[in-house]
C-alpha cells in the first residue's frame, strides 16, 4: 500500500548530517581548481556554434489532401497562418492523449494508495480520464476535418512533450505516492488550461467558428479539472501538515 505522509527517515543528501566531511568538502570546495584549462566562455562558445546552424525541432507537414490544401488557402484569406493552427492542434492533441495515459497511470496509484484525505474520489479522475480521451478525439476528428494528418508530430507538439517528460516520470514511478503524482498532474492542467485558452481564441480568428465552440467546451472541462486538481493537492498539503492528534491516555 503506498503511504501518503513523508516520514524522517535516512536521508543523508544534506551536508549537516556529517560535520567533519562537511568541514572537508569546504575546504576542498575552497580550494579546488579546475581539472582543465579554460573558463565558462568555452561552453558559451560552443552553444554559439550550434546556434549559428541551429537544426529546426521538425517541420509542419505538407497539406496532404486536396481538402487540406483547401483550408490552408481559406485560413490565409482570413489573415491566419493555418501552419500556426495545425501545429497547436496538434500539440494538443499529442497533450491530451499524454493527458490520458497520466490519468490512466494515476487510477492504478489511487488504488494501490492508503486514502488520502480531501484528495479525489476514483469516480473523479475516472471522469477527467474519460474527458482528456474525448478531447483526445474531438482533436483527431477536427485534424481530420481540416484534411491535416493527425498521427504527425507537429513542432509543438513535440517540445510539449520533450517538457512533459517530467511528469510523465513522476507519476510511472512508484515511489511517487499519490499527492505527488496530483502535484505532477497540476503542472499539466495548469499548461492545459493555458494552451486550450490560446487554442480557442486561434480557432475563433481563423473563422472556424463550429471548431472554436467545441474547444470552448473543451477549455471549460479543463478549466474544473484544474479547479479540483488544485484543491485536491491543497487539501491534501495542509491534511498532511496538521500534527496527529496523540490517542486519549487510558
Ligand atoms: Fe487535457
Ligand atoms: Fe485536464
Amino acid at each position: 500500500m503506498i503511504k501518503n505522509e513523508i516520514e524522517l527517515g535516512k536521508n543523508r543528501t544534506g551536508i549537516d548530517l556529517s560535520p567533519i566531511d562537511k568541514k572537508l568538502v569546504i575546504e576542498g570546495a575552497q580550494h579546488a581548481v579546475p581539472t582543465m584549462a579554460g573558463d565558462e566562455h568555452a561552453i558559451d562558445e560552443t552553444r554559439a556554434e550550434y546556434l549559428e546552424n541551429p537544426a529546426t525541432i521538425g517541420s509542419m507537414p505538407p497539406p496532404a489532401t486536396v481538402k487540406g490544401a483547401a483550408s490552408t488557402v481559406v485560413d490565409t484569406l482570413k489573415g491566419t497562418k493555418a501552419t500556426v493552427f495545425l501545429d497547436k492542434v496538434g500539440a494538443r492533441l499529442g497533450f491530451e492523449r499524454t493527458g490520458a495515459r497520466l490519468y490512466g497511470a494515476l487510477l492504478g496509484k489511487f488504488d494501490a494508495s492508503e486514502p488520502l484525505p480531501g484528495g479525489p474520489q476514483r469516480a473523479d479522475l475516472e471522469k477527467i480520464h474519460r474527458e482528456e480521451v474525448q478531447h483526445f478525439e474531438m482533436l483527431r476528428e477536427v485534424m481530420l476535418g481540416l484534411g491535416a494528418d493527425p498521427t504527425a508530430i507537429t513542432p509543438s507538439a513535440d517540445v510539449e512533450a520533450v517538457s512533459s517528460n517530467g511528469l510523465i516520470q513522476v507519476i510511472g514511478d512508484p515511489r511517487m505516492n499519490l499527492k505527488q503524482s496530483l502535484e505532477a498532474i497540476l503542472v499539466a492542467e495548469l499548461v492545459d488550461n493555458e494552451c486550450w485558452s490560446v487554442l480557442t481564441e486561434l480557432a475563433t480568428a481563423a473563422g472556424h467558428t463550429a471548431i472554436a465552440q467545441k474547444f470552448q467546451q473543451a477549455l471549460s472541462e479543463e478549466q474544473q479539472h484544474l479547479a479540483n486538481v488544485r484543491m485536491w493537492v491543497r487539501n491534501a498539503t495542509m491534511g498532511e501538515a496538521k500534527p496527529r492528534q496523540a490517542a486519549p491516555k487510558k
